[in-house]
């Protein structure tokens, strides 16, 4: 069963293994530089993948952590986007590759964004850094380039000046197939330019992967994206997919008061005002997908202009960014203990009772760990301790149980997805290394 709110901690030789476990995967999924998701199932760099895999790399070896978010931004495009995948190496394993996208950049890359967790990544490296003076060097260098993203998102994804970031894609979202994108992926037709040729269905079970159906539809998407050369304002226009992810929002606002904290020491004046400002409008934008009947934030469809009313881990995100009241913080971890009494092991990526609830499919209820570990944080931040420490405990012993496993059945603790996963084995590292003083922003 997992673990309850008074359990005790792991026995401590064997946590000190699987700290070493998930160690050696880090280094087995060191590709000189950049670390792949897994091997054969994700032989690229992946962004958000890459911003948690460095937090992980820097419990052990902070040289290693800085080059991990370095190399990401290497491939930060000329308008401030730091693209979702970097096609460092050819591979086969891998659909869709980078002929697909035709993005003309070397190294190759998607032309999609990520959620974007690296000045989130980066701020951490630097409060816990033991190297302060390389971390102060790498921050100098990385700091213009973490302003020109941020800027991105707000120039190009919420040109309307509504508070809140629109993704195009789910891929976006980081999220797929999530039950919150049913609705407006279904007006995405399926007809295709590119021919498909999944690969993910030859490493993996096709019962733990989107159908194909959601994989036409994501396709067109990229097909409508290249055909307007992935220019920003156009892509915005012509997208038949446009939502306001509660979670992407949410990791922003997060970064945002990270990159403020970061910019007390490497920013102007005027560049404070400015992430004050956007910290301001995506608080207020936030605030209002706020969802008492289901005790979670929504996401919201920009172009239905309305609310999407699917239940989902991302919900809870806004904890991360301390974006939510007190009550509505309680009202969160009493959601994660209700979501406990159908599936025991937190946090169910979507409600469990809810109709679309599919345990062992990707992002439609399993349990994520790069998930659980902002939730957790956030549970933190926002003083919901007892909750806290429950998804803490209890997604140290699913890994210890499991494996380090892609994704997780929330009934079981099965693993689930590919094996031997990065960013698994980087949260893992995490879980065992609380920062000094968590509760507080800026
Ligand atoms: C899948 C996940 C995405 C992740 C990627 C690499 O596409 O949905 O969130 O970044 O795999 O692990």
């Amino acid at each position: 069963m997992p673990g309850t709110l008074s359990e005790a901690p792991m026995q401590t030789d064997e946590s000190a293994d699987l700290s070493a476990a998930a160690r050696a995967i880090l280094r087995a999924n060191d590709r000189g530089g950049y670390t792949v998701p897994t091997d054969r199932l994700y032989p690229f760099q992946w962004n958000w993948d890459s911003c948690f895999v460095a937090m992980g790399w820097a419990t052990f070896d902070e040289v290693r952590g800085w080059q991990e978010v370095a190399r990401l931004l290497d491939s930060q495009w000329d308008d401030g986007m730091v693209p979702s995948v970097i096609f460092h190496a050819p591979s086969d394993d891998y659909f869709p590759g980078p002929a697909v996208y035709a993005v003309l950049r070397t190294p190759p890359t998607s032309g999609t964004a990520n959620p974007p967790v690296l000045t989130t990544a980066i701020r951490r490296m630097h409060d816990t850094a033991r190297d302060n003076s390389a971390a102060a060097a790498s921050v100098a260098e990385m700091f213009p380039r973490l302003v020109r993203n941020h800027r991105w998102w707000q120039e190009a994804r919420d040109p309307q000046g509504i508070g809140l970031v629109a993704t195009l894609h789910p891929w976006e979202t980081g999220m797929d197939n999530s039950p919150a994108w049913d609705a407006a992926l279904a007006r995405v037709p399926t007809e295709t330019q590119t021919i498909i040729r999944r690969r993910d269905t030859f490493h993996v079970d096709p019962a733990m992967r989107p159908h194909a159906e959601d994989y036409q539809r994501f396709i067109h998407l990229v097909d409508l994206f290249r055909g307007v050369g992935w220019d920003a304002a156009r892509s915005y226009a012509v997208s038949p997919f446009r939502v306001a992810d509660i979670g992407t929002n949410a990791i922003l606002l997060r970064a945002e008061h990270d990159l403020l904290a970061l910019a007390q020491r490497h920013g102007t004046a005027a560049e404070r005002a400015e992430i004050a400002g956007r910290i301001a409008a995506l608080q207020a934008g936030i605030a209002r997908l706020w969802s008492a009947e289901h005790g979670v934030f929504l996401s919201y469809d920009l172009i239905a202009d309305a609310t999407i009313p699917a239940a989902t881990a991302a919900g809870l995100l806004p904890l991360f960014a301390a974006a939510a009241s007190p009550d509505q913080a309680a009202a969160m971890a009493a959601t994660i203990r209700a979501w406990c009494r159908t599936a025991p092991w937190p946090v169910a990526s979507a409600d469990p009772v809810g109709a679309t609830f599919e345990p062992r499919r990707y992002w439609r209820g399993p349990v994520w760990a790069v998930v659980n570990w902002m939730i957790a944080e956030g549970l933190r931040l926002q003083r919901q301790d007892a909750t806290a420490d429950f998804v803490r405990a209890s997604t140290r012993q699913t890994i210890a149980q499991a494996g380090f496993s892609e994704y997780f059945d929330p009934r079981t603790a099965d693993g689930l997805g590919g094996a031997r996963f990065s960013w698994t084995a980087a949260i893992y590292l995490l879980l065992a290394d609380v920062p000094p003083d968590p509760a507080h922003l800026v």
